[in-house]
């Protein structure tokens, strides 16, 4: 078994742990010096000076790399071993689209630059723009939104804005799954709208009839991801969009999990009509700690003015940026993370249609085949076909041998896996998520599954504790509330404290 991430084997610095930039600072040290100066020295007014002496890090070059190139290694990464985190699609992420990324002709390039300067980068987006409306079955997109959750909120401004022009603002009501992500009620209510949840069925998917019953001319719309955050494919997908659009609202759909269905179906021809896409789980850009992201919200035509903008059309040949006329406004500065879409559309060119096409079936393929073989050590939480991830339950052990689902994730980091997603949804008991996306081989899907059987039986059988899991990290249980609630991240204030229960 391959132990990607695992920090134990790392050395100590001299004997000891791992200093702080801070503390391998000594005065005169230099990573870099200014180039002379070449240009006439101006005064800078005395406002603008301060008396206080900055206090940063004085360090060598080579410190510097050796002692961020240290603490890279000892993070867990898509590079370094199988990162089965559900609903965050933790794929590996082709080289060649960081390279062109990384080409100085994109990654120099300034947004204020005149468009007539830069018609190959708007091209770039009018062809993504081309590409994911066509891949999501919608019209028109913008690149605007930095992440999922802010893309959810864009389409809820832009559900807002619809009904205010069309004289409907008594609509209020957002409806919400309860197995929903939990960006999806905060955004409805950052939107101003007031959320309505609707109950799973014991099968895992949508309870029509309660969906009926909380369906009402206040109805303003509904958020649903589909493949559902249990990971299946809700097969009434039809039924539901046609119940609200029957009572005037409108239907969004969280891209979280368009990973499944790439190439096999389209969210438009579900009925949605706004979609967001999270490229950076999708299309090429790791999720998460892994940098910025983008989360494009492409609609339906009759929206299309509502967008934020600038958006790029193409006019004789010559692509222009767009203002639409009924625009909520901006949600980030200039055109979005356009890196990110570079890659995207990069991803999108090096796997062609007919990669594309497979890209989805690949991830269900994956993801049934890890289902049957961890369901023999696990019970899942439910008893249907899944899409491209699938939701476990240790239930059952924590009332047998007090092993959590947490526990389990903490062993699985220190065999050299990442754990998968934990308590999440919210609906299932000691839930463990996994989602081991279309780029992994049968072999490492194996050795999940058998790492996961020696966990279960080696509590089983010798009862020890799991609460002594990671042992082999730099990092083993820090209180994960404490942080959350009060963000200190400066050194010095900041203490790490064991999680005591
Ligand atoms: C189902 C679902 N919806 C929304 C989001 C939010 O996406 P983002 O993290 O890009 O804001 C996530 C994130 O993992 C998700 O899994």
């Amino acid at each position: 078994m391959y132990s990607g991430g695992n920090a134990s084997s790392l050395p100590l610095v001299g004997g000891k742990a791992e200093p702080t930039i801070k503390q391998l600072s000594k005065p005169g040290r230099r990573a870099s010096r200014f180039p002379k100066l070449d240009v006439p020295e101006v005064e800078i007014s005395n406002s603008a000076l301060t008396s206080i002496k900055p206090t940063l890090p004085e360090v060598s070059e080579h410190d510097l790399v050796m002692h961020y190139s240290r603490l890279a290694h000892r993070n867990f990464a898509v590079d370094l071993g199988f990162y089965p985190l559900g609903s965050c699609t933790m794929k590996y992420n082709p080289r060649f689209a960081d390279f062109v990324a990384s080409l100085p002709t994109f990654a120099n390039s300034h947004p204020s630059t005149p468009s007539k300067f830069t018609q190959g980068n708007l091209s770039i987006l009018f062809e993504l723009e081309h590409y994911l409306t066509e891949i999501t079955g919608m019209d028109c997109a913008t690149f605007q939104p930095p992440a999922g959750a802010s893309g959810e909120l864009t389409g809820l401004l832009i559900i807002k804005k619809y009904l205010q022009e069309n004289n409907l603002q008594h609509k209020n009501q957002i409806i919400v799954p309860d197995s929903a992500h939990g960006t999806n009620p905060a955004s409805a209510k950052m939107a101003g709208f007031e959320v309505v949840e609707v109950s799973t069925d014991l099968r895992g998917m949508v309870n029509i009839e309660d969906l009926k019953d909380k369906v009402n001319e206040n109805t303003a719309g509904l958020m649903l991801t589909n493949p559902n955050t249990g990971g299946l494919f809700e097969e009434n997908i039809v039924q539901i969009s046609k119940v609200i659009h029957d009572e005037g609202g409108l239907v969004y759909y969280d891209g979280a999990n368009l990973n499944a269905i790439v190439g096999v179906c389209r969210p438009g021809d579900m009925g949605f009509d706004i979609v967001h896409s999270n490229l950076h789980k999708t299309f090429a850009t790791p999720h998460g700690g892994g940098g910025p992201g983008s989360g494009p919200v492409a609609v339906k035509n009759f929206l299309r003015e509502y967008l934020p903008g600038p958006i790029v059309i193409k006019k004789d040949d010559i692509y222009e940026w767009y203002e639409p006329a009924s625009s909520i406004g901006r949600m980030h500065g200039y055109h979005g993370n356009f890196l990110v879409a570079l890659r995207a559309l990069v991803y999108m060119k090096l796997l062609g249609k007919e990669g594309l096409d497979e890209l989805g079936s690949y991830a269900v393929l994956n993801a049934r085949y890890l289902s049957s073989i961890v369901s023999k050590v696990i019970p899942l939480a439910y008893d249907e076909p899944c899409m491209h991830e699938f939701v476990a339950s240790v239930k059952n052990l924590k009332k047998s041998h007090k092993i959590k689902a947490y526990d389990v994730g903490k062993a699985l980091l220190d065999r050299g896996f990442h754990s998968p997603t934990i308590y999440f949804p919210l609906i299932v008991e000691e839930a463990l998520m996994f989602e081991p996306t279309e780029t992994q081989t049968v072999d490492t899907l194996d050795d999940l599954a058998a790492t996961l059987e020696i966990i279960i039986q080696e509590l089983q059988e010798t009862e020890s504790s799991f609460e002594e899991y990671p042992k082999n990290l730099p990092v083993g249980r820090p209180n994960e509330l404490i942080p959350a609630k009060h963000l200190t991240v400066n050194w010095g204030d900041f203490e790490l404290l064991e999680i005591t229960e």
